[in-house]
């Protein structure tokens, strides 16, 4: 068990965002939504608490509370916007709506209190509130103020309790990390125990008493978090581990080829892929909805995995990738301003597998997956690999998909995810692809007029692919790309550079 920072969330859209920050501390911390129970929140056991931010009003009479006893002083908590307001309205002080919303940068100017070491004299923070807290009662001091906000950090006289007006998890609050250290580690005593070894060596410990002599099925996709998965799994069990994977015959370019010889030759494994691609492409025939690809490249792929999956009779589990922002969706308190996510489905194996599920990488966040990986052998370039959807190629093929369309797609995107690695720019963008595009236009090439396909490359920049910007690619670098495929992938002659940015666009164009 490690000593766990709990985040009480009303909603914020940043509270991902304090967990975040505080993980990067070596500390372990979780999200609840701010409903849960004061029995269930004390059965976590949390070292300390943090109040997150919220679209609510404290004055607001649906506003969500917390339970008056989780302020009795016995475990240090931190009220951040929100969180502050409503420690303040719970504790005696006066919250009062303001005329205008502040929102942005302000100059905190801060003073000496264990809370607020190591910062500067006057920090840069980020505000962003409509309430604001008028009046504290006498039992709390106000530790740093800025020009609007009179109580920008506020600390209880007696006991551990925080607040501050402004958010510290963001990176306009370029140190507000150092007021996390300070309020776990120097206040509540925090020993860091949140470490890569650590959580394998716990995670081991805990898939081998979970599943015992049983064996445990793993579809295997090549991307990062089902390669994570395989790699602590098979640490812990072995040959128990029995790892499939689907070859779609919508995968990149040489992608089944690399996926298999890692595994088997380098990590020892028993990969078994499963070569479906004709199936794949049988089923997809003359299909050209973006939705209706979707939901056959979903049916098939459950179909094939379960067929394979029931050769093995010993198998009582089956281990997923999901990852923490998976969970939190699926339990996070539900403000009114919340956004909608659309899900994208593909895996979804159905009950009737009468499998159990482990998910050892549920508690983690994509970077830390990362992390994990590496730690377990894994190479850099698999463990920072862009998003690839479960659909593949099939929706970056824009209308029908043939074989000879995949090919000439998987070699056009071959091209520029070379180009972005050699250049070092791989890593710089959050995902990069090419798409083809259903038209001909004309070219000449030599002396000959062409009549040839034409294809788009697209690069983003995004935290979480819920909005995402074009990547500012220099122009010698889409030169030397658009060049290279013109002229060594023979069927297209013209290349274009997508400058759409989500929303209004998506990231895929289908
Ligand atoms: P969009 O196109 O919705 O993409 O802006 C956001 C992120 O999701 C990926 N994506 C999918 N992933 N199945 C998946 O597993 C899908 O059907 C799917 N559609 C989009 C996309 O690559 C991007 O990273």
């Amino acid at each position: 068990m490690h000593e766990l920072a709990l985040i009480l969330d009303f909603g914020s859209q940043y509270t991902q965002l304090i967990a975040k920050e505080i993980r990067k501390l070596k500390i372990y911390s979780e999200i609840i939504p701010c409903t849960a129970s004061y029995e269930e929140i004390i059965a976590k056991k949390p070292k300390a608490i943090i109040l997150s931010g919220s679209p609510f009003s404290v004055k607001n009479p649906e506003a969500p509370r917390i339970d008056q006893r989780l302020l009795d002083g016995s475990i240090p908590v931190l009220g951040i916007c929100y969180g502050m307001q409503l420690i303040v309205d719970m504790l005696g002080g006066k919250v009062e709506n303001f005329d205008k919303k502040e929102f942005g940068n302000a100059q905190l100017n801060t003073s000496d209190h264990p809370l607020l070491q190591g910062l500067r004299s006057v920090e840069q923070v980020w505000m962003s509130h409509g309430d604001a807290v008028a009046d504290i009662s006498d039992e709390f001091e106000c530790i740093a103020f800025t020009d609007n906000s009179p109580y920008a950090v506020i600390a209880h006289k007696s006991k551990q309790i925080y607040g501050l007006q402004f958010h510290p998890e963001v990176a306009h609050t370029p140190n507000g990390k150092q007021i996390f250290e300070n309020l776990l580690v120097n206040i509540a005593g925090f020993t860091r125990d949140w470490t890569t070894e650590s959580f394998i060596e716990s995670a081991i410990k805990r898939i081998r008493e979970q599943v015992g002599e049983d064996q445990v099925i793993l579809g295997l996709s090549g991307g990062v978090d089902s390669s994570v998965v395989a790699a602590l799994i098979f640490k812990a069990i072995g040959k128990q581990l029995i790892p499939i994977f689907v070859n779609t015959g919508l995968l990149r370019k040489n992608e089944v080829d690399e996926v298999e010889s890692f595994f088997n030759k380098e990590f020892g494994m028993n990969l078994i892929t499963v070569h479906a691609e004709e199936v794949f492409l049988g089923n997809l025939k003359g299909v050209s909805d973006p939705e209706r690809k979707r939901k056959i490249i979903g049916a098939t792929f459950i179909d094939i995995f379960e067929q394979e999956a029931k050769k093995y009779a010993n198998a009582k589990w089956l281990a997923q990738g999901t990852v923490y922002p998976d969970v939190i969706e699926s339990v996070s308190f539900k403000g009114p301003s919340a956004t909608i996510k659309s899900h994208h489905n593909v895996g979804g194996l159905p009950e009737k597998m009468n499998l159990k599920l482990i998910e050892p990488l549920r508690e983690l966040f994509k970077d830390e997956v990362r992390l994990i990986g590496e730690e377990l052998g894994l190479p850099h370039h698999m463990v920072q690999r862009h998003p690839f959807p479960g659909p593949g190629l099939a929706i970056r093929i824009i209308g029908d998909i043939t074989a000879e369309k995949v090919t000439l797609l998987q070699n056009i995107d071959a091209i520029f995810i070379e180009e972005l690695h050699k250049s070092g720019l791989y890593d710089q963008v959050w995902q990069a692809f090419s798409v083809l595009l259903p038209i001909h236009t004309v070219g000449v090439m030599g002396d000959e007029r062409t009549y040839d396909q034409v294809c788009a490359l697209r690069a983003v920049n995004s935290i979480d692919g819920m909005t995402a910007d074009w990547a500012e690619l220099p122009y010698d670098f889409l030169k030397k790309v658009s060049s290279r495929i013109i002229n060594e992938v023979k069927g297209v002659n013209r290349v274009c550079y997508d400058i759409s940015s989500k929303p209004p666009a998506t990231i895929e164009w289908e």
